[in-house]
C-alpha cells in the first residue's frame, strides 16, 4: 500500500503529519511523492483562515478526478476541518474523518496492526521526522483562550500537557542523534501544566510545574543544539520564563509574541486579556534582559469594528514597537466563533490596504534590526540549498541568511560574515 500526505496550516499540522508517517510505515504502507501514485491520500487540514480551507477544496475537486481513474484510493481527512461538521458535510470524497488524537485508532480504521508497542497517547507516537536536524516537538495541544475570532479552541480542544519525562526523552533521543534544532510546539506554550508532576528521575531531580520549567530541563540536556519555542500568549509571558531563556545558552534568542491588535478597544473586543501598555512593557522586559533578541509578532487587520482610526492607533503601536519581524493576517470571520456574529465590515480592498501599510512599517523595523548585525560574523544553521551553490540558513534570531558554497553543508552549524543586511534577512560569505 501507497500513501501520501498533504499539509496545510501550522508546525502542529507538521509535526502531526510526521506522528502519521511513521504509524502508516509501522503497517507496512510506503510513502510516495505524488497523490496519483498513492491507495491512500492523508490531508492534514488547517481551518485558522477560509483561504487555508479553500486550499482542500481545491485539492478535493483533484482528487475527485482520481477516485474516478482510480475507484479503490481511499481519502482520509485529520486536522482542524475534520472537526467541523459544517465542512464535513461538504467533503463527499473524504472516506474518513480522524480526530487526530485518535490516530492510534488507525490500524484499527485501516484493517492492519501496527509493530509499534502499545500507544498510549497520540504524543506517544514516535515520529518520522522530516528534517534530520531540525524537528518539531509537541509539548501540549489545545487551546483554553478562546480568542473571538479564533476557530482552535473548538477544533483542538481543551489544553492537554504532555508528560515531561515523554519530552525529554523524545529530546534526548534526537540530540543522541544528532539534531541541531529543537522547536518545541504548542498553541500556548506558556500555559504548559503537566497533571502528573514528574520527578524527573533520569534527568533532573527538581519538580517540572510549568513552562519554564521544562524549557530549562530541556535546555540542561547535554548536546551541541539550539532550542526554540513557539507560540506564546503576552498574558503568560512571565519573569521566570525571561529569566530561563536569559540563563541558558542553548535557548536562542527569538521570542514569537502574537500582539493579535495595537489598540486597547480592538484587544478587548478580541478576548486577548492585556493592554497595549501590558504588552509594551513585556517587551521592553524582553530586550533588557535578552541582548540582541528578536521578536517577532502576528497581527490581525480588519477585524470586527477596527475603524480607520482604531487601525492607525493599531499600526502606531505596531510602528513604536518595531518589531523585527511579523506575520499579517487579513480577518477572516469562522463559523462558530463568537466573533463569526459580528459584522465584518472591513472590505477586502480595506484589509489589503492595512496589510500594506504594515508590511511598509516592518520593512523599516526589520531592516532597522538587522542592520545592526551588517559585518558581524554569525553562527547559522545551514537548512536548505539553492540553485547555484547556494546556501540558506538561519541565525539563531530566526532570521534568514544565504550565503554560496561548492561544499556540502546541509545540516550543519557554520560561521558566517554579513555582507548585507535586507528588511527580512541578510546577504553573507562564508567566515
Ligand atoms: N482571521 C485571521 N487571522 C487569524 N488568526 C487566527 N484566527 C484568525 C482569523 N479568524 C491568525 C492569528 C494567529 C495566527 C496563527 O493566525 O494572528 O496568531
Ligand atoms: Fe487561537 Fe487565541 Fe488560542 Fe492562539 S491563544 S490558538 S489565537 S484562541
Amino acid at each position: 500500500m501507497k500513501y501520501f500526505i498533504q499539509i496545510f496550516g501550522c508546525q502542529m499540522n507538521k509535526s502531526d503529519a510526521e506522528r502519521i508517517a511513521s504509524l502508516l510505515d509501522s503497517l507496512g504502507y510506503n510513502a510516495v511523492e505524488q497523490k496519483e501514485k498513492a491507495d491512500f491520500i492523508f490531508i492534514v487540514s488547517c481551518s485558522v483562515r477560509q483561504s487555508a480551507e479553500n486550499r482542500v477544496y481545491g485539492l478535493m475537486s483533484q482528487i475527485k478526478k482520481l477516485k474516478a481513474q482510480s475507484p479503490k484510493l481511499k481519502v482520509v481527512l485529520t486536522g482542524c476541518m475534520a472537526m467541523r461538521k459544517e465542512v464535513v458535510k461538504n467533503l463527499k470524497d473524504v472516506d474518513v474523518f480522524l480526530d487526530i488524537k485518535d490516530l492510534k485508532t488507525l490500524p484499527k480504521l485501516l484493517n492492519t496492526k501496527s509493530e509499534q508497542a502499545e500507544i498510549e497517547t497520540y504524543f506517544s507516537i514516535k515520529p518520522k521526522y522530516e528534517s534530520g536536524f531540525t524537528a518539531y516537538v509537541p509539548i501540549m495541544t489545545g487551546c483554553n483562550n478562546f480568542c473571538t475570532y479564533c476557530i482552535v479552541p473548538y477544533v483542538r480542544g481543551r489544553e492537554e500537557s504532555r508528560q515531561p519525562q515523554e519530552v525529554l526523552n523524545e529530546v534526548q533521543c534526537l540530540l543522541d542523534n544528532g539534531y541541531k534544532e529543537i522547536i518545541l510546539l504548542g498553541q500556548n506554550v506558556n500555559s504548559y501544566s503537566p497533571k502528573l508532576r514528574t520527578q524527573g528521575s533520569g534527568f533532573r531531580a527538581e519538580i517540572i510545574n510549568d513552562f519554564p520549567d521544562l524549557l530549562e530541563a530541556v535546555a540542561t540536556l547535554k548536546g551541541d543544539y539550539w532550542l526554540r519555542f513557539l507560540t506564546s500568549h503576552p498574558k503568560d509571558f512571565s519573569d521566570k520564563l525571561i529569566k530561563v531563556i536569559k540563563n541558558n545558552k542553548n535557548i536562542t534568542e527569538y521570542v514569537h509574541l502574537p500582539i493579535q491588535a495595537g489598540d486597547d478597544t480592538i484587544l478587548r473586543k478580541m478576548n486577548r486579556k492585556y493592554t497595549v501598555k501590558h504588552f509594551k512593557t513585556l517587551v521592553k522586559k524582553i530586550r533588557n534582559a535578552i541582548p540582541g533578541v528578536s521578536i517577532s509578532t502576528d497581527i490581525i487587520v480588519g477585524f470586527p469594528g477596527e475603524t480607520k482610526k482604531l487601525f492607525e492607533s493599531s499600526a502606531k503601536t505596531f510602528e513604536e514597537i518595531g518589531f523585527d519581524m511579523a506575520y499579517l493576517n487579513k480577518y477572516s470571520a469562522r463559523k462558530g466563533t463568537k466573533s463569526y456574529d459580528l459584522k465584518d465590515e472591513v472590505s477586502d480592498m480595506e484589509k489589503k490596504r492595512r496589510e500594506l501599510v504594515l508590511t511598509k512599517l516592518l520593512r523599516k523595523s526589520g531592516l532597522d534590526y538587522n542592520k545592526q548585525f551588517k559585518g558581524q560574523t554569525l553562527e547559522v544553521l545551514v537548512g536548505k540549498k539553492g540553485k547555484d551553490d547556494m546556501w540558506f540558513a538561519k541565525t539563531r534570531t530566526y532570521k534568514v541568511v544565504k550565503f554560496k558554497s561548492k561544499k556540502s553543508l546541509l545540516g550543519q552549524f557554520v560561521k558566517i560574515k554579513i555582507t548585507k543586511a535586507g528588511s527580512f534577512g541578510y546577504d553573507c560569505e562564508l567566515f
